[in-house]
């Protein structure tokens, strides 16, 4: 059995200290904001894998159609003996990649979910004995100290999660992993497409009403650990498509006026009636936006796949 490696790049209590200063500065901004990283707790975590199941959710099916058809490609180009792959949740994703890379000796997932990655390793571990694990509990979007593995490596970060990030923070993260490639090590990026507002919207505000959930779920959230009284119901689920931004935003729009107190950071906020709290950006891209990005982080743009639709893309790059 190889060895399978647990590292925690975050201190025990980095967790509680960062959603302490997120919900202090998120929510007595203006306009008022909450990152979307906090969506993940268990139950975010299953409501987004539900999310991922949904007719009107196609970036996951439509990445994993990239992912099957170019697996071949994707071998060919990186030959990486480590994979590491930042986000990486449920790994479903992973299994076509490791599927695409016979050669592989390492893989490194990164997430801050200890839980998801401690799952998603042993799963793994169990299909492919030979391979060697360190899994690494960080957030990714900041200090990425990668452990030392065979080259070359594929970073992969999929999903379309870059699109989380504002175009100061992608700069500074792509930047970052930049920083951490040698020559012949590789970047694979999954990026949301630019289409019609209609496909777009329904995609962050579905029939079911499961991204609605989603969404209010960081209320919950921060009621739990931060002993909030944030009442859920008083919110209603927004997704909108910001043109000029090329970004969906959602947002939970206050019903009423109303006061929320924050007993673990002694904070009281206050909602106007119909007021919003922005929880989550997504951007969507162009594949010349993506190729400007990259080499603006001194990154080429080597290859650039689409789902037939053209609805997603995977990006290859290299330093
Ligand atoms: C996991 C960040 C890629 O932005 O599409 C899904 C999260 N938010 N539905 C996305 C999400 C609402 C998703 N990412």
């Amino acid at each position: 059995m190889s060895p399978f490696l647990l590292t925690r790049t975050l201190p025990v209590d980095a967790t509680d200290a960062a959603l302490r200063a997120d919900v202090r500065s998120g929510l007595t901004a203006r306009p008022k904001t909450l990152p979307p990283k906090w969506f993940y707790d268990a139950h975010g975590s299953d409501l987004f894998e539900e999310i991922t199941r949904l007719a009107e959710y196609y970036p996951t099916r439509a990445e994993r159609e990239i992912l099957i058809a170019r697996a071949g490609e994707i071998a060919a180009a990186s030959t990486a003996k480590t994979l590491i792959e930042l986000g990486s949740g449920s790994s479903e994703k992973t299994r076509h990649l490791l599927d695409a890379l016979p050669g592989l000796h390492t893989y490194v997932p990164v997430d801050v979910s200890e839980s998801a990655l401690a799952g998603a390793a042993e799963a793994l571990l169990a299909e492919r004995p030979e391979l060697s694990v360190h899994a690494l509990v960080a957030d990714f979007t900041h200090v990425l100290e990668l452990p030392d593995s065979p080259g070359p490596r594929l970073v992969a970060f999929l999903g379309g999660t870059l699109g989380n990030l504002l175009p100061e923070e992608r700069a500074e993260f792509l930047a970052s992993v930049r920083a951490r490639l040698s020559p012949g090590d590789a970047l694979l990026l999954g990026t949301d497409l630019v289409k019609d507002e209609a496909t777009l919207v329904a995609a962050y505000d579905d029939a079911a009403g499961v991204t609605a959930a989603f969404d209010k779920n960081v209320l919950t959230v921060v009621n739990r650990e931060l002993g909030a009284d944030f009442p859920p119901d008083d919110f209603e689920h927004v997704a909108l498509w910001d043109a000029d931004n090329e970004w969906i935003e959602m947002r939970l729009r206050a019903r009423r006026a109303l006061t929320v107190k924050i007993r673990e950071l002694d904070l009281v906020v206050q909602f106007e009636e119909g007021e919003e709290l922005r929880t989550e950006i997504s951007a969507k891209f162009r594949e010349e936006k993506v190729r400007e990005e990259l080499a603006a982080a001194g990154l080429r743009l080597d290859q650039w796949w689409t789902d037939t639709a053209g609805r997603f893309a995977l990006s290859l790059a290299t330093a």
